[in-house]
């Protein structure tokens, strides 16, 4: 399922806290919580439990075989995203953004994209090509990613994330429509 962008697979996501270590995580909240679909708040703190709630969102992603994950997406609603599009291949694309701000987008790419706050779905959808994002890391120092093709979209749909947008606000009305309804068929059927 690798040709499958954004956060990847559409294999089921895990429903329930992770086991990983014996350290239990919390799950990835699905469409239709309320936390997904408002702006999240600024980071001001940049202490131990920071860095503690960065590193539990690499484990949820990690073990959700996700590319990228937005806090809100573990029920945080603060601005940060993790993304690793190398599945832990390669230390120096693992990245932590805080308070990300777009400083450009520009070049178009189509491509296929899913989100585990939305499992069994994707999408072809539309991202910019070419992206700069500035923000923080972890620990407050001011960071420039300057990415393109996978990456760049991942960072397209994380900042969405943040502003409280799924994937679904970047569909045509009648695609969106069509899926809200096949979600809230399995949402009655207990199958969300
Ligand atoms: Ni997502």
């Amino acid at each position: 399922m690798r040709d499958v962008a954004g956060e990847i697979d559409l294999r089921e996501s895990p429903q329930r806290s992770v086991d990983c270590g014996g350290q239990m995580v919390r799950p990835i909240v699905k469409y239709g919580e309320p936390v997904l679909a408002k702006r999240a708040t600024e980071v001001s703190e940049f202490d131990a439990s920071l860095k503690a709630l960065t590193d539990e969102m690499f484990e949820v992603m990690y073990a959700a075989r996700g590319v990228g994950l937005a806090a809100p997406q573990i029920g945080v609603s603060k601005r940060i995203f993790v993304m690793d599009a190398t599945a832990g291949q390669d230390p120096a694309r693992k990245f932590v953004v805080v308070n990300p701000v777009i400083e450009l987008g520009e070049g178009e790419q189509d491509g296929g994209e899913g989100c585990l706050s939305v499992p069994g779905f994707s999408f072809e959808i539309r991202r910019h090509e070419h992206v700069i994002v500035r923000g923080q890391d972890a620990s407050g120092s001011e960071i420039k990613l300057d990415v393109t093709g996978l990456e760049a979209r991942c960072v397209s749909h994380e900042i969405d994330h943040l502003n409280g947008q799924l994937l679904l606000s970047r569909l045509s009305p009648l695609k969106r429509d069509l899926t809200v309804r096949k979600i809230k068929k399995r949402i009655k059927a207990g199958e969300w």
